[in-house]
């Protein structure tokens, strides 16, 4: 098979889809691999390690796209690239479709074969491609909540951890899955207060069982978040519905509530967001106040440190990639039914049925 990494062209990610290490892999199983000049340069991969690999470098996008059977990339495709994605291409990459209807059409008319990293599932049903962006992701949501706490960047002028004789920040945290469960651990280690909340009892006795003395559990309903939404500093946002649009957690209404310059770090804003007044960001402007309260929703968190992004991405579906490659997209998705959910779109047709509910479309 020829497979094609393109550059990322999206907003301030500097992530590559596959590393020398994983184009080593796919040329020992004899498939020809091209690669765009400078693809892996901001991740600290030269074309030389990548030729030295044995794969062709070429100069541009379109002739990457042109070349390809499988694009394995790491962003979603964006506008500029609808039109390169060619019928019957692979497509191995972040989808989020449930977030974004004008991709989803665009990808249905493409006719290609769109594999989301981010609804694969291993044999427990977790989410194997995801849970290392998600623990990059959840570990930077407290540097970053931390840092825009302070005031020259509009926040409350509140060190996280406090100081001997100043009692330390209070982070609320929603969701106790892989993002909320590493911002658990980042901010307990600073020393803050920390809540975090699930619907889930299991997640939560997990919680409850690992993390230190400074985290608290608590059960996740309108209730609780309303009351301690007032009185927290940082909120971190780390539901998931999966292949859902998140749920609306934190209304409007509750931010006159809150303490004047918290801060909201939406992780979720790459399913919607589940705060009522999340809009994506990006690294280059990555915060909006509302009623005083700093947001931050950058979309792809872990493309700003992507050398340790896209080591732990690559760790995961280079297996993935060599399995398409090597046995057809079919076969392959036959033989792993945890591969066959990361289908969304086949040919134009959506496949994948919360992409159909989060649209209304009927089916
Ligand atoms: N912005 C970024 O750069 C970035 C990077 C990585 C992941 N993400 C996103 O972060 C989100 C979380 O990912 P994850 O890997 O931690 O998912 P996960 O499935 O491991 O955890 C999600 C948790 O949310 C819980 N949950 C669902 N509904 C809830 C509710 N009403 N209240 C409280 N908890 C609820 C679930 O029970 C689960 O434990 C996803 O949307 C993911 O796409 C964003």
């Amino acid at each position: 098979m020829k497979v094609g990494i393109p550059k990322e062209i999206k907003n301030n990610e500097s992530r590559v889809g596959m590393t020398p290490g994983g184009v080593f892999e796919l040329i020992k199983n004899n498939h020809e691999v091209f690669v765009q000049s400078s693809a892996g340069e901001n991740s600290g991969f030269l074309d030389e390690a990548y030729e030295n690999a044995g794969a062709v470098i070429l100069k541009t996008i379109e002739e990457v796209y042109a070349v390809a059977d499988m694009i394995v990339k790491v962003k979603e495709p964006i506008e500029k690239e609808y039109s390169l994605i060619k019928k019957g291409q692979i497509v191995f990459t972040y989808f989020h479709f449930a977030s974004s209807e004008p991709l989803t059409k665009a990808m249905i008319e493409s006719g290609s074969i769109c594999i989301a990293y981010e609804t694969v599932e291993d044999r427990d049903g977790g989410l194997p491609l995801l849970t290392p962006m998600s623990e990059v992701a959840g570990r930077m949501s407290i540097q970053q909540g931390a840092k825009y706490l302070e005031k020259p960047v509009k926040g409350r002028g509140l060190l996280l951890g406090g100081v001997p004789g100043v009692p330390p920040g209070k982070v609320l945290i929603l969701g106790a899955g892989v993002v909320g469960m590493q911002a658990a651990k980042m901010a307990s280690g600073l020393g803050a207060q920390v809540t975090i909340l699930d619907i889930d009892m299991k997640r939560l006795r997990y919680a409850n069982d690992v993390l230190p003395s400074n985290c608290t559990t608590l059960f996740s309903n309108e209730y609780n978040i309303r009351e301690h939404v007032q009185t927290h500093d940082l909120i971190i946002g780390g539901v998931l519905l999966k292949g859902k649009k998140a749920p609306n957690l934190i209304t409007r209404d509750m931010l006159k509530t809150m303490k004047s310059g918290a801060v909201i770090v939406d992780v979720a804003v790459d399913q919607g967001g589940c705060v009522e007044t999340t809009r994506p960001t990006t690294h280059e402007d990555p915060i909006y106040i509302i009623d005083d309260i700093v947001h931050y929703s950058v979309a792809n968190m872990p493309g700003a440190v992507p050398y340790t992004s896209t080591l732990a991405l690559t760790n995961v579906t280079t297996s993935y990639a060599v399995k398409i490659a090597n046995m057809g997209w079919k076969k392959a998705l036959a033989s792993d039914p945890g591969l066959q959910k990361g289908l969304n779109i086949s040919e134009g047709e959506v496949v994948y049925k919360e992409i159909i509910e989060a649209f209304d479309w009927v089916s």
